[in-house]
């Protein structure tokens, strides 16, 4: 069964406090898909290997897969069927459901796998001509939002803007900066997280939030975290979804009690993310304590931020 492709992408953590759907770190935590050519009749099957692989659907049904087959049939001429004659190997490392931008690393992969089987009319081998550029643009698209494809695919720290109906990014290199990041075993949906958020805010609330995104930005781009202590702050998402996260706002205080620098949710969570010069295991395990007392075990990673996104082979 011949290996046609093989994608890694790394983990992501959303938002960073104050930066709402706008600005996203790569983590040096990674899953690996492979892609496989079988008999032509063959229907399109999925194994899974590591996190939530007894979760995971084995078909066509999988997220890998349903983006895959539904990208190829789009493009008039160079449409075509990949229903049948595939199958993918999905090697995870990254937690499923946990504000890593899992998912995310599932819509690239099946973005990638659509490009690579459609028929270029250039006359590229398939795979090679993976244009960056339209992928983010298809990924951002299917997300609504670009927080995590864009530092999934380009690394570091992306800022995301939306203008007209396309999406900005640019990415910022960063120094090393080492963060804990706290999963509790907890089901929080991202569209159950993005309904218990407001419509409209106050305009005090804007503005707290804009000042504060940008100097997070500066804090991470230049590994400054006595300025991220004191910007890492948000009154956009954390105040509504925290309290609906057993044991979050606990933990996120136990976090800084044992010397994290800051603390965020991680995305839409249910996981936080601390920024921390050292003690990354006290902090692990003071977070994981504080979701315990609220009856959740939690699994924590102690993970470097990566300056390399998605990369092929
Ligand atoms: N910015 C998105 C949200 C990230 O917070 O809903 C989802 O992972």
């Amino acid at each position: 069964m011949p290996t046609l492709l093989t994608v890694s992408i790394p983990a992501t953590s959303a938002n960073l406090g104050p930066g709402f759907d706008c600005m996203g770190i790569a983590l040096d935590l990674w899953n690996t898909f492979e892609l496989h050519s079988t008999a032509p009749d063959q229907p399109m099957q999925v194994e899974n290997f590591g996190e939530g692989a007894q979760r995971l659907p084995t078909d066509a049904s999988h997220m890998v897969a349903a983006t895959m087959i539904d990208e190829a049939r789009k493009g008039g001429k160079e449409a075509i069927d990949a229903r049948r004659g595939y199958k993918i190997v999905c090697r995870n490392a990254v937690p499923t459901g946990s504000g890593l931008g899992s998912s995310s690393t599932a819509v690239l992969a099946g973005l990638i796998f659509a490009n690579a089987v459609r028929p270029h009319a250039d006359g590229d081998a398939p795979g090679a001509s993976a244009d960056g550029e339209s992928t983010l643009a298809r990924a951002c698209a299917i997300e609504g939002h670009g927080d995590n494809v864009a530092p999934a695919m380009l690394g570091g720290l992306v800022l995301v803007a939306s203008h007209n109906t396309k999406f900005v990014t640019r990415r910022i290199a960063l120094p090393n900066i080492k963060v804990c990041v706290c999963v509790p075993d907890f089901n929080f949906l991202t569209s159950q997280a993005r309904a218990a958020l407001p419509t409209t805010y106050l305009r005090a609330d804007a503005v707290f939030n804009i000042g504060h995104a940008l100097l997070v930005a500066e804090a991470m781009r230049a590994g400054n975290l006595s300025l991220l202590a004191k910007v890492m702050e948000d009154r956009v998402h954390e105040t509504y979804r925290l309290p609906l996260i057993p044991g979050a706002e606990d933990a996120k205080r136990a976090a800084l009690d044992a010397g994290a620098a800051a603390v965020a949710l991680s995305g839409a969570g249910p996981g936080l993310i601390a920024f921390a010069d050292g003690a990354h295991e006290d902090i692990g395990q003071a977070m994981q304590r504080a979701f315990r007392e609220a009856g959740l075990t939690a699994r924590f990673w102690v993970l470097n931020v990566v300056n390399s996104g998605l990369r092929m082979g």
